[in-house]
């Protein structure tokens, strides 16, 4: 009921949208919280390599310094994020702690003493709301909308030898210090989402997949966020290298189904017909059979002579045979009932070389080869690979007389299979780029086919690159038994 409810609802919302995505990216809870678990490790990451600035203090009749401020160790034991439907996201960290370590400096008119210091926080409470909206070129971005956080216990601990100077030192230093960190917890929140917000920014809206084909990535919508998900619609168009002019059809609306995967991306029909215009476009099906594949076969006229019984009778001569294989029109794309299915119509011209080198045409066909695509991820790509099914022949020029097509089925299935579709595979092995953060990985990603798109349902983690040990506390450790 609840899962009819919710396909309800977005349904409804997809009345009111601007425009259907030709892809969707679900973000489900358990995304969000490995979401919210790479944040905190940033953070973490962030704070431990951070020297903080110098803090001075100044009576008349003393002064201090504290100097070479870090944080040696913060945790996040119990950290939270749940969406607001149509609002945003709601991240809450509590009993989070900290332990900071400083070299101080005390300077009176009757004293000078220096030594060290380590300052334990402890019940660090954040709460805030982070809105999600989009850039100027159509990029997610996020906003903190609302902040606040607290810290419940700062202790003070000095060095044994100048342990006498605590209560003095602790008296001054803990007020000022508990205000700094409460003043500053939501800025550093603020930085965080400033930071990822210019890791979005860094991702091209349109991106190049190869010599033949630009995908375009912007959003077409506001992202859009229910109870259980969060939602991105990117305009998902593939548009070819020499001429990127916008197709003529346009995208059916799908809905994403969702299970307990993190990330959810649908790939629609409209987005393969757009790459399947472009790679035409660009020339990524024409497989000179001429070039590559002639030289790779190397026929001659005595290859057709047992099957066609005029070209033995005509060509008695034995010449070299080409052949020039065109794809007259951007391959059909269908996506149903698990099957991804896409069909080639094309033209074969088999031309003999004469001796004085001029070419002679001998026939033509025409051939329409039916396709099923499988399809790999490979990093963050998704790469198809073409397998064929079955073709059709007719004859549609002759210079041998007339023949029947058939004939010709195992010469050119042996063709299809060992010459055209491997280079069309070669042209395609790119793959094509999902909108995913260059810092994850996918993990177990499973693609199913659906009436209409394709469907990748995943995990994802953070690249092996990108995971850090965690500081050790050995120098902590010495320090406080000194
Ligand atoms: C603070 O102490 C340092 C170190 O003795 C001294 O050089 C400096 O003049 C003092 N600053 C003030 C403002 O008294
Ligand atoms: C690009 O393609 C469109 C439609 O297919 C066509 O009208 C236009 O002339 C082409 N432009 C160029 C520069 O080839
Ligand atoms: C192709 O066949 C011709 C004669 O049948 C031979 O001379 C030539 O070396 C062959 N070329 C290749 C690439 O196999
Ligand atoms: C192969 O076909 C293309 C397109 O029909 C044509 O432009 C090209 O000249 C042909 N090549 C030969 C060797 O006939
Ligand atoms: C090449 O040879 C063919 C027959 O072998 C002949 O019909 C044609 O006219 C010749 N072309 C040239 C340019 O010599
Ligand atoms: C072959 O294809 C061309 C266009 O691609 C078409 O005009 C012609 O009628 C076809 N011939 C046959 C016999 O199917």
């Amino acid at each position: 009921m609840k899962i009819c409810g919710f396909l309800l609802l977005l349904s409804l919302l997809s009345l009111c949208l601007d425009a259907n995505p030709g892809i969707k990216v679900k973000i489900t809870q358990k995304g969000l919280n490995f979401g919210m678990q790479l944040g905190t490790e940033f953070l973490k990451q962030r704070l431990k390599n951070t020297v903080f600035e110098d803090w001075h203090g100044l009576t008349w009749t003393y002064n201090y310094t504290v100097s070479n401020i870090r944080i040696q160790h913060v945790e996040f034991p119990r950290r939270s994020a749940f969406l607001i439907p149509g609002t945003g996201i709601h991240l809450q960290v509590n009993e989070a702690s900290a332990i900071v370590t400083a070299d101080w400096r005390f300077t009176s008119w009757v004293l000078r003493t220096s030594g060290k210091l380590i300052v334990y926080i402890r019940g660090i409470i954040i709460s805030a709301i982070a809105t999600v909206s989009q850039d100027e070129a159509g990029r997610p971005t996020l906003f903190l909308k609302t902040c606040s956080g607290s810290v419940d216990s700062i202790d003070i601990q000095l060095d044994e030898s100048s342990r006498w100077l605590y209560r003095i030192f602790a008296n001054f230093m803990e007020r000022p210090l508990r205000n700094s960190f409460n003043l500053n917890l939501c800025p550093s929140i603020n930085l965080e989402i400033q930071r990822f917000n210019a890791e979005l920014k860094q991702h091209q809206i349109q991106t190049q997949v190869n010599s033949f084909a630009v995908i375009d990535y912007s959003l077409v919508n506001l992202p859009s966020i229910s109870h259980t998900s969060f939602d991105l619609d990117f305009k998902g168009a593939v548009y070819s290298i020499v001429n990127e002019t916008e197709p003529s059809f346009e995208p059916d609306s799908f809905i994403l189904p969702m299970g307990d995967s993190m990330l959810y991306i649908g790939v629609s029909e409209y987005f393969f017909h757009s790459a399947s215009l472009a790679y035409y476009t660009s020339g990524a099906f024409e497989v000179s059979t001429e070039k590559e594949l002639s030289a790779y076969f190397n026929f001659t006229t005595e290859t057709f002579n047992s099957i066609i019984p005029m070209v033995a009778y005509l060509h008695i001569g034995l010449c070299p045979v080409i052949m020039n294989l065109t794809v007259t029109a951007a391959p059909v794309i269908s996506l149903q009932n698990d099957r991804f299915l896409l069909q080639f119509v094309g033209s074969m011209e088999v031309l003999k070389i004469q001796p004085n080198f001029t070419t002679h045409s001998m026939f033509t066909l025409n051939v329409t080869a039916r396709t099923h695509v499988s399809l790999t991820i490979f990093e963050k790509n998704l790469i198809p690979t073409l397998c064929l099914d079955s073709f059709d022949l007719s004859l549609a020029h002759s210079s041998v007389g007339l023949f029947k097509a058939s004939l010709l089925k195992n010469f050119m299935s042996y063709i299809l299979q060992k010459g055209v579709i491997p280079s069309i595979n070669v042209n395609l092995k790119d793959g094509i780029p999902l909108p995913i953060l260059d810092t994850t990985i996918l993990v177990n990603p499973v693609v199913t086919v659906h009436q209409g798109y394709l469907l990748i349902s995943t995990d994802v983690r953070l690249k092996p690159a990108y995971i850090w040990e965690h500081n050790d506390l050995k120098g902590l450790e010495k320090m406080r038994t000194q």
